[in-house]
Parts: C-alpha cells; structure tokens; sequence
C-alpha cells in the first residue's frame, strides 16, 4: 500500500501554522488538516452539552461521541460538529481558553491523535499543531516548527477575530496567547515543542507568501515535488 506523505506544521498559536498550512496544501494538492480545530470542537461540545470542563472522564466520553467534519468551501474550509457548522463559534475567546485545557487531557489526546492518524490515511496532508512532529507524525516528510514574537502574534489573532466579528483588545489577547502558551508547552501529554528534526522558522517579519514560498522551497527540497 502506497504510504501517503505528511508535511508537518507545529508551533503556538498566531505563529502562522494554520494560513501558511491551508495556502501550502492548496498549492501542492494535499489535504490540509487542523488538528486545533478538533480540540476546539471537543472544548464546544463539553460547552454545548453543559459538562464540567474539569472533569477529564466526562470530557473524554464526549470526545469519544462527537463527529468531526472539515469541508472545503469557498471561504477555505468549514468545520462541522454532530454535523453542524461550527466554524466561528470554536473561534471564541472561551473556546481559545477551554480548548486548551480539555487537550491537555491524556484520554482527549489518544482519541484526537488516533482521529488524526486515520484522517491522514486519505491521502497526502499538510497537518498543523502543536504536537504533529513529535507525536503524531514522528516519520512526517518535513517538519516545520514556526515562532513568531508575542506582540506580532497576538496583532496578527486580533485581526482574525475581528474578520469573524469577535473584538478583543489588544492586551487581552497578548495576556491569553502567553497564558495558553505555558499551558499548552508546560502539560504532562504531548507539550508544544519542537522536533529535533523540525526546521525552524521566525514568521515575525516575514508576510504570509513569504511563509508559503519558504515552507514550499523545502517541501519540493525534501519531498521532491514537481
Ligand atoms: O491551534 P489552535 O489555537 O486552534 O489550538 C487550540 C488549542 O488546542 C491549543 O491551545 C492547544 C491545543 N492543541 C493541541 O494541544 N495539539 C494540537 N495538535 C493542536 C492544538
């Protein structure tokens, strides 16, 4: 069986992951895969179903439960939870703060990853996380891991929000980014931190074709792309 191909994008939030992993797959024709989205769609559906997000078996059952969806459309890609269209509200400052929490849970972890192993059975992606390199994908093609500094990255999180309709101030979302950050490279499972085989790359001053011409150079370098 032929072994479809992973190009691995790890790094903290705002670093640069999700557009330069969704402009490089649309580039090279491979399936793009958000795994911070699935962890979003477990802490909204604990939300939804009004369970205590503390409570690790509970948080586990649902995501043992819940359906995930990623589709292409026009606006990029949408995600579905139980089959309804979730794409903006797993963006919400709450869900920024619960999705963290709910996958630093061992039991959350083991069913997202297993979730994610088989999503990359449908054909060659590009994957981005924060544990893509290490964990899931330890035999990935390429590994990328993108840094960027705190200001840039919460400036860059701001203007997001603000194009789903959310507003949130500048301070605020510099204190939640170096909030999540601690949390997500400081847990026991599976902590945001680079591959020894990850290249790194600083995203602070470089634009968004910067970022996708720079990871595509070393995709067709490694991966011998046409
Ligand atoms: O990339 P993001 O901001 O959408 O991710 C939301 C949260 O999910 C993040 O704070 C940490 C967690 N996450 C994770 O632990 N492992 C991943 N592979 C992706 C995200």
């Amino acid at each position: 069986m032929k072994r479809h191909r992973v190009i691995a994008i790890d790094g903290p939030a705002g670093s640069g992951k999700s557009s330069t992993a969704k402009h490089l797959a649309e580039k090279i024709g491979f399936i793009y895969m958000d795994t911070g989205a699935m962890y979003r769609s477990v802490a909204l559906a604990a939300v939804k179903k009004g369970i205590d997000t503390n409570d690790q078996d509970a948080v586990g059952k649902i995501a043992d439960l819940i359906e995930i969806d990623m589709i292409p459309d026009d606006d990029g890609y949408k995600f579905l939870l139980n089959k309804e269209d979730v794409s903006m509200a797993i963006r919400e400052p709450l869900i920024d703060r619960l999705s963290s929490l709910v996958s630093s849970y061992k039991v959350v972890r083991e069913k997202m990853v297993d979730l994610q192993r088989r999503f990359a059975l449908k054909g060659d992606v590009v994957a981005e996380g924060r544990d893509m390199g290490t964990v899931v994908f330890p035999h990935a093609d390429l590994k990328i891991f993108l840094v960027a500094d705190l200001e840039t990255r919460a400036i860059r999180r701001c203007r997001q929000m603000e194009n789903s309709g959310i507003q949130i101030s500048l301070d605020e979302q510099v204190a939640s980014l170096s909030s999540r950050d601690l949390f997500d490279s400081s847990r026991t499972h599976s902590p945001l931190k680079k591959a020894d085989d990850a290249v790194e790359i600083d995203t602070t001053d470089m634009s968004l074709n910067g970022q996708v011409e720079k990871v595509f150079q070393l995709a067709l370098d490694k991966l011998g792309l046409e």
